[in-house]
């Protein structure tokens, strides 16, 4: 199989979705490896360390679609890059397309198949890669609130932790999974009153015992939510329904509630946001202000630590890329019912159903989708 890893085009991307472990891994096993010339290099990957894995470098994004058929990438694809994709390529990379009708309607168009990180499974219905990028974005998530909590940056002015004969301030996390638990862990160890809201009471037992008392988790009630947001100087939205657009946990009504410079970071704004102000901002501008409340909306937060989330992703993505590389899309989804459930897009069909509910096309199941695939 051949190979591409393209340079990413999103703005204050500087991830890449291949190491030259992940060259040497796919080499060792006979396929042909094409990287863009600087791909790396946001993550200080220089493209001599790829070459000497086995890697052919190729000068731009053009030739790298046009001789790749398994094309390896973090974000979801740009317009030029949906633009180049043929019903020829397998497109494995994070895609978010219940929060993007139009994006799932241009790779409809494509007629690739495209799998995304975020619907995969493991054997327990984990997400293991989602998981990586979950972990650093709540450590950033609780990073960036204190911060944007400072009064020169429009905060309230609080300092997390207190100090001796004054209060911590109060972090509210909502969602416990993988971002809230990274999240409050931050928070703990910054000293602040941590309060976690989820709604799967097994998940708060396990928080329960994983905080040993440093954190109360809570029950997400509407009205539990709503009695906590008034003493709240962060809060921290995390949810996740599988392949769905985010559930909303805050309305703009419920803003008045809150202290005036108060900080809302929507860590779920890739599946649309949580918060009913959500809306997707960037690294260079990450923050906006309505009601007098601040939001972080950055929808890819690991970007901004490349050479910690660049490592993280690929140790994870690194074996089903070998797998798909290796056996083709129809034996490695039929070896991986997990992978199959990656399968978002296959041959111009929506093949994951909360994406065909949440854009409004029809819903057509995978295999069938892969057998119209084969027959053309
Ligand atoms: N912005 C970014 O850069 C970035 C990076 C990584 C992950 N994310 C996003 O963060 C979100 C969370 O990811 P995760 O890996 O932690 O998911 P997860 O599945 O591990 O956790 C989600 C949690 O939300 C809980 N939940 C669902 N609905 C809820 C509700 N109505 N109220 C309270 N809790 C609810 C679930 O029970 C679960 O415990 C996802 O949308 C993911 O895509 C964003």
């Amino acid at each position: 199989m051949k190979v591409g890893v393209p340079t990413e085009v999103k703005p204050d991307e500087y991830r890449v979705a291949l190491t030259p472990a992940g060259v040497r891994e796919l080499a060792d096993a006979g396929h042909e490896v094409y990287v863009q010339s600087g791909a790396g290099l946001g993550s200080a990957i220089e493209d001599d360390a790829y070459a000497r894995q086995g890697a052919r470098i190729v000068p731009g994004a053009e030739e790298l679609f046009g001789v790749a058929d398994l094309i390896v990438k973090v974000k979801e694809p740009q317009q030029a890059e949906v633009a180049r994709l043929e019903p020829r390529h397998t497109l494995f990379t994070f895609l978010h397309l219940a929060a993007d009708p139009a994006l799932t309607r241009g790779l409809a168009e494509s007629g690739a198949t495209c799998i995304a990180y975020e619907t995969v499974e493991d054997d327990r219905g984990r997400l293991p890669l989602l998981a990586p990028m979950s972990e650093v974005a709540g450590k950033i998530a609780t990073q960036a609130g204190a911060f944007m909590l400072e009064k020169p940056l429009g905060g309230r002015g609080i300092l997390l932790g207190g100090v001796p004969g004054v209060a911590a301030a109060n972090v509210v996390v909502i969602g416990g999974g993988v971002v809230g638990m990274n999240a409050a862990f931050i928070a703990i160890g910054m000293e602040a009153t941590v309060y976690v809201y989820d709604r799967n009471i097994d998940r708060l037992r396990e928080l329960d015992v994983a905080f040993g008392g440093r954190a109360d988790t809570c029950f997400a009630s509407t009205l539990e939510i709503e009695e906590r947001l008034p003493d709240a100087d962060l809060v921290i939205g995390a949810v996740l329904v599988h392949g769905a657009r985010a559930p909303r946990v805050v309305t703009r009504a419920q803003l008045g509630m809150m202290k005036p410079h108060a900080v809302l970071v929507d860590v779920s704004i890739d599946q649309g946001g949580c918060f009913e102000t959500s809306r997707p901002t960037t690294h260079s501008d990450p923050t906006f202000e309505i009601d007098g409340i601040t939001h972080y909306c950055v929808t890819n937060m690991p970007g901004a630590v490349p050479v910690t989330s660049t490592y993280a992703l690929t140790n994870a993505t690194m074996p089903y890329v070998v797998h798909l590389a290796s056996a083709g899309v129809a034996r490695a989804v039929a070896e991986n019912p997990g992978l199959k459930l990656g399968v978002n897009l296959a041959a111009g069909h929506v093949t994951y159903e909360h994406v065909a509910e949440a854009t409004g096309i029809t819903y057509v199941p995978v295999d069938d989708a892969l057998a119209d695939a084969v027959a053309r």
